[in-house]
């Protein structure tokens, strides 16, 4: 049973309290059995039971609970860096889009690219996301948008799951864009989601959560309801892309479907983030996005004064968060958001747990829990955003077993 100690602060990041209480113990020492967290506490309390067990020392750093991306597009053909520096000369997101580029334009891509492709491509994303301390994470589909496309992009995440030790969480977004083929005919490309695409993804076992774009270029909030309808009789639970480039009400939407979450949310209203805190649903903050995108930031004071959680992920795409980077999206969080350290790393850990329905198990470090944590080459958080490096991750621990040590 190995025992780790000599930690200058652990993070247990316990989901009681508000979003700045990550409730750490200095001085810690952490407990684990096979995959399992068996103690956490001071480490002149380690109970006797355990002093004559395996030690490991941490060479007084700051421990975390493993990082969890709560939103990501894990899986995708080509890239998109000509769009890149078409946006830095001035094209318009969304212009892009209606011109055919954007997401289509991966979408062709990734259509034409084959299962081996893909999942060999997105499991080296997640090798190089380990490093970084990222150990679990949720991956969109949405660049298919076919009935075969979408099942072979959940299909990888599936393989994945089975063959890196990195957990994966996958979100069915069928309703990314409506495709090319489908331009004349919306009605049909929603018939196809929730007659064939929603029941065949539920019934094979390949999503747990169904996501909507709601936006202009995208799905209105009336499409949303009908997909979310199917997806909700499927056992997929509602998230939603809402309110990125414009106020469309998603925020409000996302709380009358009983959404998991609400991501992006740089345009949302005021009434928005009323129902957002009466409902309970996540906010899930994508600063990568709005530094590329050059967007307004989230107004994360304004959510959290109110009672909402807000989560931290990369919305890791090729298009509008080209980088798996979560600690740089994390100090952005703090710079571009206004959010303490110790807010955000609450955010990318037990808020973002929930956010993806995985808070019984990872998230947190407590007895019971999973034994996925990190060691950072830092004494505390505030040392840790505020000292930005490539990485500091020095030590990566998924269900008990080191993924990554530096
Ligand atoms: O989360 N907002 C919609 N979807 C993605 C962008 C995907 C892309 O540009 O390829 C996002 O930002
Ligand atoms: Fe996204």
């Amino acid at each position: 049973m190995p025992v780790l100690a000599d930690i200058s602060v652990l993070a247990t990041c316990r989901s009681s309290g508000g979003q700045a209480d990550i409730h750490p113990i200095p001085d810690a020492a952490l407990v684990w059995q096979d995959d399992t967290i068996q103690w956490v506490g001071p480490e002149t309390e380690l109970p006797s039971e355990y002093v004559g067990e395996e030690r490991q020392s941490a060479v007084g750093r700051l421990v975390i609970p493993g990082l969890v991306d709560c939103h990501t597009h894990l899986a995708f053909g080509g890239w998109r860096a000509d769009e890149f520096a078409l946006r830095i000369e001035g094209a318009d997101y969304l212009d892009i889009a209606r011109a055919g580029g954007g997401i289509a334009s991966t979408m062709r891509h990734t259509r034409a690219a084959s299962e081996d492709d893909l999942a060999e491509r997105a499991a080296g994303h997640l090798v190089e996301m380990r490093k970084l301390g990222v150990t679990t994470v949720e991956a969109k589909s949405g660049y298919g948008l076919t009935v075969e496309d979408e099942l072979k992009t959940l299909r990888v995440y599936r393989r994945l799951a089975e063959t890196q030790p990195t957990r994966i969480v996958p979100t069915l977004l069928g309703a990314h864009i409506v495709p090319p083929e489908f331009k004349a005919d919306r009605a049909a490309y929603i018939r196809l989601l929730a007659d064939e695409i929603i029941p065949q993804v539920a019934e094979k076992g390949l999503a747990r959560f169904c996501d909507v774009f709601v936006e202009d270029t995208a799905f209105s909030p009336d499409e949303a309801r009908t997909i979310f309808a199917a997806g909700t009789e499927h056992g997929l639970r509602p998230k939603l892309h809402a309110d990125q480039l414009s106020d469309t009400d998603g925020a409000a939407l996302a709380a009358e479907v009983g959404a998991a979450s609400a991501d992006h949310l740089e345009y949302i209203s005021d009434e928005g983030i009323a129902a957002m805190a009466e409902a309970g649903v996540v906010a899930v903050s994508l600063p990568l996005a709005t530094l590329y995108l050059n967007v307004r930031p989230l107004p994360a004071r304004a959510l959290i004064e109110a009672g909402v959680a807000v989560a931290v992920a990369t919305d890791f795409n090729p298009g509008s968060a080209p980088s798996y980077h979560l600690p740089l999206a994390m100090m952005l969080a703090c710079t571009m958001q206004r959010m303490t350290p110790a807010e955000v790393l609450k955010g990318a850990t037990v808020i973002a747990s929930q956010a993806v329905g995985m808070n019984d198990t990872v998230g947190s470090l407590e007895a019971g829990k999973r034994a996925d944590f990190v060691v950072i080459d830092a004494p505390d958080v505030n040392h840790w955003l505020y000292h930005f490096r490539p990485n500091a991750c020095v030590r990566t621990v998924i269900g008990g077993e080191t993924v990554w040590s530096a």
